[in-house]
Order: C-alpha cells, then structure tokens, then sequence
C-alpha cells in the first residue's frame, strides 16, 4: 500500500490502471475509520481491481469552525486499518493541493441541499459536491462507494454524478450499526457511554415508524409524529428534524406510494449531533 499526497501522482497511477483495462475503485473518506467505512472498503476490494481511499478533511463542508477543528485525525492508525484490508492506495492531500492559492470554483446541487441537513449545516452540501467533483475528476474511478447512513449525501452525489456527466458507478452500501442499533459514525466517538446508549432512540424512532408504515399507515405526517413522540421519551435527545421525501429528488411525500421513501431525522444528544434514515418501500 501506498499513502499519495500530490493530486497529478494519484491521476497518473489511475489512469495508468484504466489504461490497462483494470477496474478502479474509490470510497472517499474523512479519516477516523470506523466498521461502516471498513465495509465500503471489503465492498471496493471485491468489486473491482484497485482500490483508492481518500483520506481529506475537507474544510468547506464544514459550517462550523470549531466542529472543523475537534474532527479526530490520525492517519497512522486509519493507514494501518486499510493496509489490512489489502487497499492499494491512500490518497492523503494537504488542503492546497486540492484548493490552491485563489480557488473560486464551487458545485451548487440545486433543489436537495437546501431542506435537512442543508437547513442545519448551510453550505455543507455545496463543499461537498465540490470535494467530490475534484475528487472524481482526478481519479476517475469506475465505481465509487457510499453509505446509506448518509442519504442526503448520496442524493447529491448521485445527482452530481449524473448532471456533470461522470461515467461511472455510485454503489451505495446499507447502513452499518453498532449492536444497539445505533448508525456508526465518527462523531459516536463524541459521546460520553451514557449518551451512546440513550442515543439508539433516533433508531429506536425511525424502526416505530417502520413498523406503523408496514402495519399500514401510508400517511407522511402520521409517521413522523411517531417519530416525534418517541424522541420526546427520551429527555437528553432533541429532535433537529424528521423528514420523509423521495430518495432521489428528496421531495417531501404526504402519502407514501410506490416509489422509494426515505425517512430521515437528526437529532442532537450531549453536544454531538446524529442523523439516520430508514428506506421505506412498498414494494419490497
Ligand atoms: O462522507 C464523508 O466522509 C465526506 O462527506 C466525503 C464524501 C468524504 C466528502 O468529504
């Protein structure tokens, strides 16, 4: 395994690949590994010939300074997690090497960016679709990988994707949870033992609602005050919002009917703030 840090190396070692007729995988990540990023790595490995992983905290999908500042960085112990896994490369930029000196060039994804997370995080969509593209652009895989926990993110991307013309595949993974339930995440890390057990209610929320949904409720606006009513059992959460919309325009739905609906919430518990969604499917 090799840790890259300059942009036109990793262009050249991929297009190198492609040009030999091998499969290029990429899972873009922001470092502090944890289980559901080792799965979209397993996932790579199987898939395709080489696999990429990108280690970049990107500065412009952060809103929030000091959030920016207490992201866990420890290339070490994320390096040695992947050489594991038989990963063949680390793509590890410094900030400027992928925004010199008077970078002005940014990807707006207009009509999914604004609602949810985009309400909370303003401008936190619009780094990453930039992020992404540049990253995209100088590998060039022919799959990328992503996880379901983040489900407005692989709306956006999957939209950027198609809209600027990407030739490739966006695989998306199902959400890996920790034994409670709770969505692996980074920010897990944050929370003190009690509040990582009380926090499994956003989960606990989102499977009631599942259950009304498939007992027979179709109503948007009934589901979502099961939602509601079950995070106010529990007194340390607070319900930032909860959503059910189409999975890929993520328009809200008042009935659920035949296409894929997400339902999606966030909610903020000790300081540290959680999302997680369900897919909801009639036809499944
Ligand atoms: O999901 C993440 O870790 C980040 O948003 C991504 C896709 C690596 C872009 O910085």
């Amino acid at each position: 395994m090799e840790i890259i840090n300059r942009r036109q190396r990793i262009f050249s070692i991929s297009r190198k690949f492609r040009r030999d007729d091998k499969k290029v995988g990429f899972v873009p990540t922001m470092g502090a590994l944890h289980a559901g990023h080792l799965k979209l790595v397993e996932e790579c490995r199987q898939r395709t010939d080489i696999t990429i992983v990108s280690i970049f905290v990107n500065p412009t999908q952060f809103n929030d300074k000091a959030d920016l500042e207490k992201y866990p960085r420890d290339l070490t112990q994320d390096a040695a997690m992947l050489a594991e896994l038989g990963v063949d490369y680390i793509y590890a930029p410094d900030a400027d090497e992928i925004y010199p000196e008077g970078f002005s060039t940014y990807v707006d994804v207009e009509g999914l960016t604004s609602r949810m997370e985009g309400a909370f995080r303003p401008g936190h969509f619009r780094g990453v679709a930039t992020v992404v593209t540049i990253l995209f652009n100088t590998i060039r895989p022919d799959i990328a990988f992503f996880g379901q926990k983040d489900a407005q993110q692989v709306a956006v991307i999957e939209r950027l994707t198609r809209d600027l013309g990407f030739e490739m595949e966006i695989a998306v993974l199902p959400t890996v949870r920790e034994p409670s339930g709770l969505a692996m995440s980074s920010r897990n890390e944050r929370l003190s033992d009690a509040d990582r057990k009380k926090a499994v209610v956003l989960f606990d929320a989102l499977c009631a609602a599942e259950r009304a949904f498939k007992g027979g409720e179709p109503n948007a606006a009934s589901l979502a005050e099961i939602v509601k009513d079950t995070i106010k059992k529990e007194p340390a959460a607070t319900l930032d919002y909860v959503s059910i919309v189409d999975r890929k325009t993520l328009q809200p739905i008042e009935k659920i009917g035949d296409s894929e609906v997400l339902i999606a919430a966030a909610i903020e518990i000790g300081g540290v703030r959680l999302i997680d969604n369900l897919i909801l499917d009639n036809r499944q």
